[in-house]
């Protein structure tokens, strides 16, 4: 449902007033999306938070997003509109499950996605995401051993990438991803030959795409297994004019946006994240309007929480 211009209008009067910068997730709902600020992956917003020069954020995502962003601007305030907006993924692995997986591999690299909380950030030598994983662990020295979490599937994609052997997956997913199935997959590719297929790395589909391709079902430069940032960029260069596209349906409004002449449909119409759909239009102006829901961090897990995102920064992917 449209909230309409005179929402939009109230939502840009009430951020001007507060002096807040608007940042929303490629899965926020398209409404969201228009009347942002900035719209981007995770690591794309990580970095907007942290050089911005207003004093506020509205983060229109999910919760670990917006502890990132507190974590890289702790001077700022950070909002969230709804901090009931959670993730599946991060809470597939606690601090203390980590706490007690480190002490079975005490001389590993630990490299956390930043689909996590503050808490597991804290005690992770260099985060990475879905745009740059690859290349977090291309740059671990190859003879230590790597612990890899919370995502199994970005897991195994990192390691079929880099090759790598030393490296344990944690067995977390996301609900969402997990749920976009290998089948579906194969019978879209069949159905639609000439299309593209974009498949983000947290799909329990990511490796039948590989498998397709291998077999020939599909040709391998048809493939691209990709963040939500490289979606876009894919979109825009890509000589297909249908493309399959294999995440959370909000991406769709971007991809339309970046190549309106592009046919993208989703792999699975119903891959909705019911956490990112919790920033409604209301509880946008509820945030604009009372400053809520604020987040807060402990300095000691933000302090440490900030070295293994800014090791990630670093890397410069
Ligand atoms: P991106 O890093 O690709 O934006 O993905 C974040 C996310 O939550 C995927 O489900
Ligand atoms: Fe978390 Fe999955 Fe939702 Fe992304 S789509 S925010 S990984 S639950």
């Amino acid at each position: 449902n449209d909230p309409g211009p005179e929402w939009a209008a109230e939502v840009r009067r009430l951020a001007e007033l507060r002096g807040a910068t608007l940042l929303a997730h490629n899965y926020q709902l398209p409404a969201i999306q228009d009347v942002a600020d900035h719209v981007g992956d995770s690591l794309a917003l990580s970095r907007i938070a942290a050089s911005a020069p207003e004093d506020t954020i509205v983060f229109c995502g999910v919760h670990f997003m917006a502890e990132t962003a507190k974590i890289l601007a702790p001077e700022k305030t950070v909002l969230i509109p709804d901090a009931r907006a959670g993730c599946s993924l991060a809470d597939s692995i606690t601090a203390d499950e980590l706490r007690a997986w480190k002490a079975e591999f005490p001389d590993a690299v630990v490299v956390s996605y930043v689909n996590t909380t503050a808490e597991v950030k804290a005690l992770t030598d260099i985060c990475c995401t879905s745009s740059n994983a690859v290349e977090v662990v291309a740059s671990i020295d190859p003879d230590r051993t790597v612990l890899f979490l919370p995502d199994q599937f970005l897991g195994a994609h990192v390691k079929r990438v880099t090759g790598r052997q030393n490296m344990h997956i944690w067995a977390g997913e996301c609900h969402v991803h997990a749920g976009i199935n290998g089948d579906e997959l194969s019978a879209q590719a069949t159905a639609h030959p000439d299309a593209d297929l974009f498949v983000h790395p947290e799909c329990g589909c990511a490796t039948s795409a590989l498998y397709l391709a291998g077999e020939g079902a599909v040709p391998a430069e048809k493939v691209k297994i990709l963040s939500t940032g490289g979606m876009l960029d894919a979109a825009r260069e890509t000589g297909a004019r249908e493309v399959l596209v294999a995440t959370e349906i909000g991406m769709l409004h971007q991809l339309r946006r970046a190549a309106p002449g592009v046919d993208f449909q989703p792999v699975n119409a119903k891959a909705s994240c019911r956490y990112m759909k919790m920033i409604t239009p209301e509880a946008l102006l509820r945030s604009l309007r009372d400053g809520t829901d604020e987040v807060h961090l402990d300095r000691a897990v933000a302090d440490a929480a900030r070295a293994s995102v800014e090791a990630m920064i670093a890397i410069g992917t």
